[in-house]
Order: C-alpha cells, then structure tokens, then sequence
C-alpha cells in the first residue's frame, strides 16, 4: 500500500481540501478517460448553473453530460432521492420495489400500445446492450444496421453500432454490424440532394446492407435526432420508411432517445412527430435527471418471445429503488412544469436568436435541430462549407473563459458542431446571456485569426 496513514479525524470530514495543484494530484491518480480534463473543480451545481471552487459561475449549455435536462439539483430530485434514503438505495435483482414496478407502470401509460414493458438500468449503453440483445434472441439474427456518426455507447455491443469515435485500437466489434448513412442534409453522404433531404441516401444504404447480409437479420438501431454526428434531425418521412424497410427484413427497429426525450426536443418523446412506434425505445441520461437511470421498453410480444427463451439480463444495478424513485420525481417535473412546451417556446427564441447570429458570422455555416437540441455547424465560410474543427474548438474554449460552458461535437469530415443544450428550465435572460457570450467568443476567435 502505497503512503498508508490512516488518520480518524480526516476521515470525519465531509469537505475535501485539494492544494492549488490539484491538477497534478488529480492527473497522479486517475485514468485520463477523455485527453483533457476542465480546467477547474466544481464546487456545486444548481439550475443553469455550475459553480467552481475559484469562484466562477459558468452558464451550463449542455445540461452536465446532456442529463440534468430539467437543471441541475432539481429541488424535487433531491426529495426523491432522500425519500429512498430513508426506504431502500438497493435490492437483490430479482427483488422489485413499489417505485420501480410504478416506473414502469407510468411509463408504458405514457407512451403508445407496443411499448408495453420495461426494464430499468443505469447507463444509455446498457439500455442499448438490453434492446439489441433481446432483438438478436427474438429474431434468432444478429446483423445490426447503424448509422454513420451514432453515438450508441461505450460496451461492447452499443460500441459496435457508435460510429462517431472511439473505434481505433480497441479490436473487433461484434460480427453483423453495418453502417447505414445518416441523413445530414447539410453534407449529403451520396452527394445527392441540396439541402432537403429527399431518403435516396436510406434506399441506397439499405441496398448495400442488403448485398453484405449473410441472411440472418436482427435489428436497426438509430437516435430521431442524431447528437454526436451534429445536431442530424431525421427528415419527415424518413422513419415511416425505415420501420416499413426493417419489416420487409424482418428487423426490429430500436430506437435511441438518451438525448432526445423527456420533453427536450418540445414533445415527451422525440419519435411522436413521425407517428412511428419502435419495436424498442431505450431511454437514459435525461430520464434520471443527472441520475444513472436508463430503461429499455418494447412490446408484450417481443418480451413474452425472450422470455420464454430463457432472456437473461441480471446487473447489480437492475431494479434499483433509488435511480426509480428519481425517474417518478423527473415524469412529474415534466408534467407539473410543462417543460415539452417550454422546450418548443424556448427552442425557437434560442434558435431565432442563433439565426440572427447567422447573419453576422460568415462562419456559422448552419443552424439546426429541434425544441432545445439546436446544433450550430461552424465553417471557413458559407460557401465552400469548408470544416472549421479548429475555429469550433478555439470558441468553445473562448466561451468557457467568458463563462459559458458549450459543447462542441467533432465529427471526421465535418465541421465542430455547437450542440446547444441548456436545461429546459433555462429562463429567456439565461438564453440571452449565452447567446450573447457566444457572439463575443466567435468575435473575440476571428479577431485574433485577423
Ligand atoms: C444517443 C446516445 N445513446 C447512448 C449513449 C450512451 O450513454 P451512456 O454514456 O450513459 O452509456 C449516449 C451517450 O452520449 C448517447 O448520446
């Protein structure tokens, strides 16, 4: 044991001093998952906010990591988690909870016939890993169609389907797993269509993924609003086209809303608009609020065909009356609060106001997306629509300095991508800050490329 000095009177202590470099404390003892780390320690959080043990308020366009949808340390996820402190955090897997069974239950009220029965778990790769391996159990398949720039997670099987990174150097992924091209109107994949996408690049990408089956067909799986390839909204139409497809195939159709629920995209759901009901839905980050929370949902049928092959999908986490208990506490938030709505009114003042940026900055090439999932593609210029990563990257780092935590999204071959996503709870003079802190970083970065 390395430096072991046990001391009673530290371990009484609930506040933490760390000395001013705990850069290299940190760097010392910890696995560097992700290159760099921020550059300051957060103190607390609280609605739109962050705050940093130096002092600093930084405005939060990105909900943490896209969960804390409704702000952060809601008032009534905090009741619901000290509700199950007092009750139970944690049970044997095969043990259910009142909160859990009633989950599940306002959960399949919510949402159409055909998404009928859930699992809960913790992490949106695991609620991917749920869909797709009761999908190869029930079709007895196990080619899965993806789509370039998907984000699915990091597990073995969800990573097999994420195409918009953290591939090289890691192996092969699972057998069976193909890539269908992901509609972004803005850069056509066929170079077909001028800005409206018009589903030649999903009959073409279908046709491939045709010749390369070896006839074992398992499922598709997709995000309504691709996030990590940039803010790509799926075309109207487009999913009513893709369920026909995966039933001509015999596919079941899996759909990703980790990003995209809860009230995000100005509906409970992103796939509503399109009137399509999935074979799966799988929900995480948003549906605990900050939580680890995910649920994997599908029809009675495809549940009762695993069963009655014996599915089996026990983790330490299944079923937890903590994560549950919050999940209740975010589906009343949504409703008391009426944050779809709010999602849609504030949506389009923030994307009004992003278009009137637009006009200023030869650099934004397009702005995009739905509700409060608004994407902004930095460019060289608007005409030759060249990628500017660098320029992307150097404005978010200018926004933090000024205090505004932006994310931005790098996709290979595509410009850095602002995913613009700030918790629904954000109020109009939060959105007019933002923006306004957003203006100066682009202002402040083409300046200092002058
Ligand atoms: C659409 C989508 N699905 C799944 C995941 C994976 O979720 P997790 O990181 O909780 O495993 C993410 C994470 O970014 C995501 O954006």
């Amino acid at each position: 044991m390395k430096n072991h000095t046990h001391n009673a009177e530290v371990d009484q202590q609930s506040h933490i001093d760390l000395e001013d470099n705990w850069q290299e404390e940190a760097e010392a003892v910890m696995i560097r998952y992700c290159g760099e780390f921020s550059p300051f320690l957060v103190e607390r959080a609280k609605g739109s906010y962050i705050y940093t043990t130096d002092g600093k308020a930084i405005l939060d366009f990105t909900s943490g990591q896209m969960c804390s949808v409704f702000g952060h340390n809601h008032p009534e996820v905090i009741k619901a988690m000290e509700k199950a402190s007092k009750e139970s955090i944690h049970l044997l897997s095969t043990m259910l909870s009142p909160p859990v069974v009633q989950l599940c239950k306002e959960l399949a009220e919510m949402l159409p016939e055909g998404l009928d029965k859930a699992i809960l778990l913790n992490t949106g790769a695991e609620s991917n890993e749920v869909a797709l391996r009761m999908a190869k159990l029930a079709t007895g398949g196990f080619e899965v169609l993806g789509f370039s720039g998907s984000w699915h997670g990091l597990t073995a099987g969800a990573q097999a389907h994420t195409y918009a990174g953290a591939r090289r150097g890691y192996g092969p992924t699972i057998p069976g797993s193909r890539i269908l091209p992901a509609p972004y109107a803005y850069r056509c994949p066929i170079r077909h269509c001028g800005g409206t996408c018009d589903h030649s690049c999903l009959e073409v990408g279908m046709k491939l993924a045709d010749s390369q089956s070896v006839g074992a067909p398992a499922a598709v799986i997709l995000e309504p609003i691709l996030s990590a390839a940039g803010i790509v909204d799926l075309p109207e139409g487009y999913l009513a086209k893709l369920k026909a497809m995966c039933e001509e195939r015999g596919m079941l159709l899996i759909l990703d809303e980790a990003q995209t629920a809860m009230g995000r995209v100005g509906s409970d759901f992103a796939f509503e608009r399109d009137g399509v009901v999935p074979d799966f839905l799988t929900l995480s980050k948003t549906l605990g609020g900050g939580l680890p929370l995910s649920a994997t949902i599908t029809s009675k049928e495809i549940e009762e065909n695993c069963y009655s092959k014996g599915f089996l999908h026990i983790t330490s986490h299944v079923s937890d009356p903590l994560p549950a208990e919050v999940g209740l506490a975010m589906l009343r938030i949504l409703k008391q609060e009426q944050l779809a709505k709010k999602a849609r009114e504030q949506g389009a003042y923030l994307k009004a106001k992003l278009l009137e940026l637009k006009k200023t900055y030869e650099c934004i090439g397009d702005v995009r997306g739905r509700g409060l999932l608004l994407g902004v593609e930095i460019v060289t210029d608007r005409e030759s629509k060249t990628p500017a990563p660098e320029l992307g990257h150097s404005i978010s780092e200018r926004c933090l300095e000024l205090g505004l935590s932006m994310n931005i999204v790098r996709v290979p071959g595509m410009g850095g991508v602002f995913r613009i996503a700030p918790p629904l709870t954000v109020t109009k003079e939060e959105l007019d800050l933002g923006v306004s802190m957003l203006d100066q970083a682009i202002q402040d970065c083409l300046e200092g490329m002058a």
